[in-house]
C-alpha cells in the first residue's frame, strides 16, 4: 500500500530544484570573475616567490612575478588586484617616510604592472603599518595614534600611488577625515579619474593575523588597533562611517572582515545602494585552507559557497586571496564559446 499520491501539495519548492537547468533558471545571484579583487603581497628581489606559512598557497612575489600574476588575472577575467608590500625591516621607522617614497616597492610594482598589463585595475592600500616601526596604521606619539598628523602622511602616500598609476586608492587606516583630505589632494593634482574604495567599516579583528605575518608586522605591533578600528559589537556606526566617507568623496566602500560581517554588508547595500565590497581576509582564507588541508572540508566547494554568500548579502564584489582559483573554477563551468 502506498500513500505517496495522497498528498496534493501546491507549493512544491523542490520543483525548481529538480535539475541543473531549473536551478540555473531560478538562481538569484551569480558570481563572476569580474566581481573579484585579488590581493597580493610584493617583496624585493628577482624571480622570487616566498610562501607565507599561515596562508597556504599564498606567497610574497617579487615585482616580476607580480607582473606574471597580473597576466594571470587578465586571462582569468579578474577585474583588479590589490598590492601590499613586505617592506625591508630597515625601512620601517617611527616617521614612516618610506610610505610616500615614489620609488618604494609598491610604487615600483604599480608602474611595472600598469606598463605590462594595463587592463587590470590596480588598487593600493593606504595605511602606515607596513612602514611603521611599531606596526600601527598611524603615527604614534607617546603611545597615542595621532589622527591629523597621520592623515597628512596618508595624503602624501596616496598621491605618490596615484602618480605611479594606481587606479583605485584603498585607505584602510580608519583615521577620521582621510577620505576628504585624499580626495582634495587628488583633485588638486588633477588625478580626477582615480577612484577611492574606502575601507569604511573596518573592524578591530583577530581575523587579520596571517596578513600581519605576510607584511611582516606581526611581531612589531605594540598594543592593538581598537582606538581606530571598529568595535565588532557595532552596526549603526558602520552606516554612519559609510555615509561620512561617501560625503567626503569615496566612490566605493568596503566592509571588513567578510563572513562574520555579512549583516553589515546587507545593511550598507540596502541603505546606500552604492558599490559595496567585502574583504574575505587572511584569517578567513587560512581557516578554510587549514580545514581543507586536513581533509575536513572540501576547500573548493567551501570557497565558492562563501564567495556566493557575499553576493547574496548584497556585495558588488569581493577582495579574496581565492580570486585566481575561484575565477579558474568559474571559467571551467562556463559554457564554451562557439
Ligand atoms: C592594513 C591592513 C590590514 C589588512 C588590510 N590592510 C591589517 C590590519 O588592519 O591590521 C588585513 C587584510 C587581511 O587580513 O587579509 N591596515
Amino acid at each position: 500500500m502506498t500513500t505517496d499520491h495522497a498528498l496534493a501539495i501546491r507549493n512544491r519548492f523542490r520543483r525548481t530544484r529538480t535539475s541543473p537547468a531549473l536551478r540555473g533558471l531560478v538562481r538569484e545571484t551569480t558570481l563572476r570573475p569580474e566581481d573579484l579583487i585579488w590581493p597580493i603581497f610584493v617583496r624585493d628581489g628577482d624571480n622570487m616567490e616566498e610562501p607565507i606559512p599561515s596562508m597556504p598557497g599564498v606567497s610574497r612575489l617579487s615585482i616580476d612575478r607580480a607582473v606574471d600574476a597580473a597576466r594571470t588575472a587578465r586571462s582569468l577575467g579578474i577585474s583588479a588586484m590589490c598590492l601590499f608590500p613586505y617592506t625591508d625591516p630597515d625601512l620601517r621607522t617611527e616617521t614612516c617616510d618610506e610610505a610616500w617614497n615614489p620609488d618604494n616597492l609598491i610604487n615600483r610594482a604599480i608602474r611595472a604592472i600598469k606598463q605590462a598589463v594595463p587592463e587590470v585595475a590596480i588598487m593600493t592600500d593606504v595605511a602606515l603599518d607596513p612602514y611603521n616601526a611599531n606596526g600601527h596604521d598611524g603615527i604614534v606619539r607617546d603611545g597615542v595614534i595621532v589622527n591629523d598628523e597621520t592623515v597628512a602622511a596618508l595624503v602624501r602616500m596616496a598621491v605618490a600611488q596615484a602618480r605611479a598609476g594606481a587606479d583605485i586608492i584603498g585607505p584602510s587606516d580608519m583615521m577620521d577625515g582621510r577620505i576628504g583630505a585624499i580626495r582634495d589632494a587628488l583633485e588638486s593634482e588633477r588625478h580626477t579619474d582615480v577612484s577611492i574604495l574606502s575601507y569604511s567599516a573596518k573592524y578591530a579583528s583577530a581575523f587579520y593575523g596571517p596578513f600581519r605575518d605576510a607584511v611582516g608586522a606581526s611581531g612589531k605591533l605594540v598594543g592593538d588597533k581598537k582606538t581606530y578600528q571598529m568595535d565588532p559589537a557595532n552596526s549603526d556606526e558602520a552606516l554612519r562611517l559609510v555615509g561620512r566617507d561617501l560625503d567626503e568623496g569615496a566612490d566605493m566602500v568596503m566592509v571588513k572582515p567578510g563572513l562574520a560581517y555579512l549583516d553589515i554588508c546587507r545593511r550598507v547595500r540596502d541603505t546606500f545602494g552604492v558599490p559595496t565590497f567585502a574583504y574575505q581576509v587572511s584569517g578567513e582564507y587560512a581557516m578554510i585552507e587549514a580545514a581543507a588541508g586536513n581533509g575536513w572540508i572540501d576547500g573548493d566547494q567551501v570557497m565558492m559557497e562563501t564567495l556566493q554568500a557575499f553576493k547574496r548579502a548584497g556585495c558588488t564584489g569581493i577582495l579574496t586571496y581565492f580570486a585566481p582559483r575561484a575565477a579558474a573554477l568559474l571559467a571551467g563551468s562556463a559554457p564554451k564559446a562557439t
